[in-house]
């Protein structure tokens, strides 16, 4: 059964969320059933569980939430692990699942793993909304593109994060790539790009008309034959916004190192 998960229910866990990507995400779940009719959910990388839980209140009776997640086990490459020792100390699955249960009554089916191992624990085809946010190391990425599309019904989403930030070029380089073989964004934020391997027209209608009564400032632009609504926060708030991502970082280490005391 759908139900609403609050702002709150989402601050009230650290994390990597925004609110602009909030509302894109309500809309492109709600959007996604309306177009595609019944449809699985997943997340590559899901953290304390803040975006999980929103994927959460999205499904129906008979939809799947299959999250995957390493929750501090080794990861495979030197760059990963030093990412994960620097970024997510005292990550564990038990604290994903007391967050995501204090919102829900049942947990999501939850892979302990890497990423891209997301394809041997879900049924490829069935989804209609995937969001990739776990290792920024280009070669992960190429392998969550590649889950991602395999997982994905044939006009399902798939959500980017750090496609564009200073600290992650490896996401840049792997989803800018991908866009030369099927991959079509279709919507922008300054966090997360969203796109399809299906046809992009539908998805960038219903963003561009929901954009135009939107609280956030936006633009159309065309790029790599096809359109895309590009969204940002207002200019009285750009200061807040540049200076977001690492206090939200700190927050949730001192959020973990409180749980470990
Ligand atoms: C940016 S956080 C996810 C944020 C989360 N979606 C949120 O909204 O707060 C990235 C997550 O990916 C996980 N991760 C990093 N490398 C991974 C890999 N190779 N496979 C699976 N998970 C990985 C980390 O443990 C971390 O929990």
């Amino acid at each position: 059964m759908v139900t609403h998960v609050s702002d709150d229910d989402i601050g009230a866990i650290p994390g990597w969320f925004l609110d602009y990507d909030v509302d894109l995400f309500r809309l492109l779940l709600g959007k996604t059933t309306e177009r595609l009719g019944q449809g699985n959910l997943a997340e590559l990388g899901v953290y304390l569980g803040k975006s999980a839980v929103l994927l959460g209140g999205a499904l129906s009776d008979d939809e799947v939430l299959t999250v995957v997640d390493l929750f501090g086990e080794d990861a495979a490459t030197v760059d990963n692990q030093s990412e994960n020792d620097d970024q997510y100390v005292g990550l564990s699955r038990a604290a994903f699942e007391a967050n995501y249960l204090k919102v829900h009554g049942r947990l999501p089916t939850i892979v302990t793993g890497p990423s891209e191992s997301i394809v041997d624990h879900a049924t490829r085809g069935s989804h209609r909304f995937v969001h990739v946010d776990a290792s920024h190391h280009y070669e992960h990425v190429v392998g969550d593109i590649q889950a991602a599309r395999e997982l994905l019904m044939d006009d399902g989403v798939v959500v980017f994060d750090d496609y564009r930030s200073e600290h992650t070029p490896g996401v840049s380089a792997a989803v800018w790539r991908a866009t030369a073989s099927g991959l079509h964004p279709f919507a922008l934020s300054p966090v997360k790009l969203y796109a399809t391997f299906g046809n992009p027209q539908p998805w960038f209608d219903d963003v561009r008309a929901w954009a135009t009564d939107s609280r956030w400032p936006h633009e159309f632009q065309h790029l790599a034959g096809g359109g895309v609504v590009r969204l940002w926060r207002g200019q009285q708030h750009s200061a807040a916004a540049s200076t977001g991502r690492r206090s939200l970082r700190s927050r949730a280490r001192n959020w973990v190192m409180a749980q470990r005391r």
